[in-house]
């Protein structure tokens, strides 16, 4: 058509504006899959200088597989969550004994692994592999609660499953990587959770809630 796409608009603002991170250098799955998991609970600004000397002292799976307790605590030690990186170990030396190193190219694969839950399966295979799957987190679902005026609640398990539904039919399927980073990135960016950007937003002319002036009341989210 003669309108560019929402995909279209996401994918190219992210080329355009995507801040410059340590983990997008590369799509190796095991750069990827670090990156998600110390993101998981942390911020992005605390996590570059972690990420970057645990890359420096575990290049490769075998090296992570291989390294000694203290040594992984160590590391790990002011990020928290310490059962994350235990389970990361026990993962990747899965991968390395299991699958000869090569992490898994689909979800059941990849969600089987310990610590790895559908947000981070999503996030290796589309990031990584470019393959077409959804990485749903909280930031996702606020964005997509606005675009499309969703009214389920966000803090409710079953939620994630209906974002999912409508990623699988939205998804770019010509650029994964940058139309799911694209989403996350507009999340923490311009479609934060008060007082959104609107006027700076690439697919506002698609955004269900800018047209209603209902940007402020979505997502619905009951605390629990
Ligand atoms: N939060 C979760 N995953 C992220 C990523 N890949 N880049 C930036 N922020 C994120």
């Amino acid at each position: 058509g003669v309108f560019p796409s929402f995909q279209q608009n996401l994918v190219q603002w992210y080329k355009e504006h995507k801040r410059e991170l340590p983990w997008r250098l590369s799509q190796d799955p095991y750069r990827v899959w670090v990156s998600e998991i110390m993101l998981q609970q942390t911020r992005v600004d605390t996590v570059i200088p972690y990420y970057e000397r645990f890359m420096r002292e575990f290049p490769s799976m075998e090296d992570l597989a291989e390294a000694e307790e203290d040594r992984l605590l160590k590391v790990w030690e002011g990020l928290g969550y310490y059962s994350r990186v235990r389970n990361l170990q026990s993962a990747v030396r899965e991968v390395v004994e299991e699958y000869a190193s090569q992490v898994p190219r689909t979800r059941k694969q990849v969600e089987s692994l310990k610590g790895v839950g559908p947000y981070t399966a999503g996030a290796i295979l589309s990031i990584a592999y470019d393959l077409p799957e959804p990485a749903v987190d909280g930031n996702v679902m606020r964005v997509l609660s606005r675009v499309f005026c969703i009214e389920a609640d966000i803090a409710k398990p079953k939620t994630r499953k209906i974002h999912e539904e409508i990623l699988y039919e939205l998804i770019d399927k010509q650029d994964p990587s940058s139309f799911n980073q694209g989403l996350m990135e507009l999340g923490a960016l311009i479609c934060t959770p008060t007082s959104p950007g609107c006027l700076l937003c690439p697919v506002r002319e698609q955004c269900q809630a800018y047209e209603m002036g209902r940007q402020g009341d979505l997502p619905i989210k009951s605390k629990k």
